[in-house]
């Protein structure tokens, strides 16, 4: 129910200029479809990591099994954002992965696909939502994006 309601926030498009210099038109989708292939080359832009294959990191399974939702950023057909909402299933949901192709920055992509997801995750009934990030983004979520400072703790497992 909530899901079917979240699917329903439809599509959004928002004017701005292209890293090509031409004007685009970006259309944000709640749940929008995308490629495990297309993600993996947005992550390798955005993060500066290697191109994972399909095989290490399946996002269209991983989002399908553990996200309340997601929202894509395309202009035309081309993959410019994305960002990942993870959750609970009921009170508490988690920004992950917020991404913008390099060439498109600093032109309001990331906080419109930040807001869509901030509006999603309240339809679906969320109480809250969560992200943390390093220093240099503070402007972005703090004042771009509106969340509020709060103690949060992390354990690298890994390490
Ligand atoms: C962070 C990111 C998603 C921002 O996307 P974006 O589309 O460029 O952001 P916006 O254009 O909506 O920025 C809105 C405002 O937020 C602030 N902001 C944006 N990116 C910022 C950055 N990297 N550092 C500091 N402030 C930033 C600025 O005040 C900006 O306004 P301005 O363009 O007038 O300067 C993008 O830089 C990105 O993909 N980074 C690499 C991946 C990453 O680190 N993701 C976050 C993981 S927690």
């Amino acid at each position: 129910m909530q899901l079917a309601r979240c699917a329903a926030a439809g599509i959004r498009r928002v004017e701005a200029t292209s890293g090509y210099g031409a004007a685009m038109t970006v259309r944000y989708k709640w749940r929008g479809a995308f490629s495990s292939d297309e993600l993996n080359a947005l992550h390798a832009a955005a993060f500066g990591t290697r191109v994972f294959t399909d095989e290490e990191w399946d996002w269209v399974d991983l989002t399908a099994k553990h996200s309340l939702g997601w929202v894509v950023a395309r202009d035309e057909h081309r993959l410019v954002g994305f960002v990942n909402v993870v959750w609970d299933g009921l009170v508490h949901a988690w920004i992950q992965d917020t991404m913008v192709d390099p060439r498109d920055h600093h032109r309001g992509v990331g906080r419109q696909l930040v807001a869509d997801a901030v509006a999603a995750s309240r339809a679906a009934g969320c109480e809250w939502l969560h992200v943390d990030f390093d220093d240099d983004l503070r402007s972005f979520y703090f004042d771009a994006c509106g969340f509020t400072p709060t103690n949060a703790g992390l354990i690298a497992l890994q390490q």
